[in-house]
């Protein structure tokens, strides 16, 4: 029974670990860090203590129940709290995600765009080199994703859906929106992180984007973020253009890999198979398809 009491706390030590490891998101990365090593090395001292006692041939059978109805115990209340923190993550998503629909609403041709973005990049996040894939989180990124035009909803409708050319004063309007994004984020500070991921997604490699900062100053986030972004929206129908194919997006991104865009993220997006990078449209197909709603109705204007 002791040796039974071993092992639970064994995994109790990986559960706690894969609980640290899975913390380090905008959700939950701030939340009392010092506290999760704490009970790590409680768990880890538990555990020394069983083995311990396992090899000094201890048989006395009512401590034995104890020991292994203790390591039982902290086992359940420590998966507990593992999934009940998972589902507080999967709802926040969730959230997020429905958050995504009234930026997108703003131009109903988009509608699925912030979320066809969010599976390209945990698809690119799944490709990176692994010292980046290592660093770069992924929750984090789906979250950049996300709200990368949630600025958008502080630009005008007559500028955003204006059927001519802007003039130059609505393209300084226009060109605010990843400011308006993180500036709205800015009260959430667990996303301090990715603030400047949204800010500079349309900054460019040539150093010619809305803030012209460095290239090598642009946030690894911003820079996956902004080649989902312009995959994207090649290859979505508008009403002035019809949905570009999968070798003209790539086509048209290769073309812009150094200029508007970073050549080692576009090299990467390249090498992805097609049939794994097409299989992320299939969120604008559900997105399109699934309501009843009708946007342009609901925006206003015509259909
Ligand atoms: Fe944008």
């Amino acid at each position: 029974m002791v040796a039974a009491g071993f092992l639970l706390m064994i995994y109790n030590v990986t559960t706690v670990v894969r609980f640290i490891r899975d913390q380090r998101d905008v959700i939950t990365g701030k939340n009392e860090t010092v506290l999760n090593y704490v009970i790590l090395a409680f768990v880890v001292c538990f555990a020394a203590v069983y083995a311990f006692i396992f090899f000094q041939n201890f048989e006395e059978m009512s401590i034995g129940i104890i020991l292994l109805s203790g390591s039982a115990f902290v086992t359940v209340v420590l998966q507990w709290i593992y999934h009940l923190v998972g589902s507080i993550k999967a709802n926040t998503m969730n959230m997020a995600e429905a958050l995504s629909i009234i930026i997108d609403a703003r131009d109903p041709d988009l509608r699925g765009h912030s979320r066809h973005v969010q599976e390209l990049v945990v698809m690119m996040h799944e490709a990176l080199p692994e010292q980046q894939r290592r660093t770069l989180n992924k929750t984090n990124l789906e979250y950049a994703a996300i709200f990368h035009d949630l600025g958008k909803l502080g630009v005008p409708e007559s500028i955003l859906n204006k059927p001519g050319p802007l003039t130059d004063e609505e393209w300084q309007v226009i060109r605010k929106h990843p400011k308006i994004g993180a500036e709205i984020l800015r009260p959430v500070k667990s996303f301090d992180d990715i603030q400047d991921w949204i800010k500079y997604h349309h900054e460019r490699a040539d150093g010619k984007g809305y803030y012209q900062i460095p290239p090598d100053q642009i946030p690894l986030g911003a820079k996956i973020v902004a080649v989902a972004d312009v995959f994207s929206a090649l290859l979505m129908k508008r009403p002035y253009k019809a949905s570009t194919s999968y070798d003209e997006c790539i086509a048209v991104l290769k073309h812009c890999a150094g200029s508007q865009l970073d050549a080692d993220i576009v090299d990467m997006f390249c090498a992805i198979p097609r049939e794994r990078v097409l299989a992320c449209s299939d969120v604008l197909a559900e997105s399109h398809e699934s309501s009843d709603v009708d946007w342009s109705a609901a925006a206003g204007r015509e259909s």
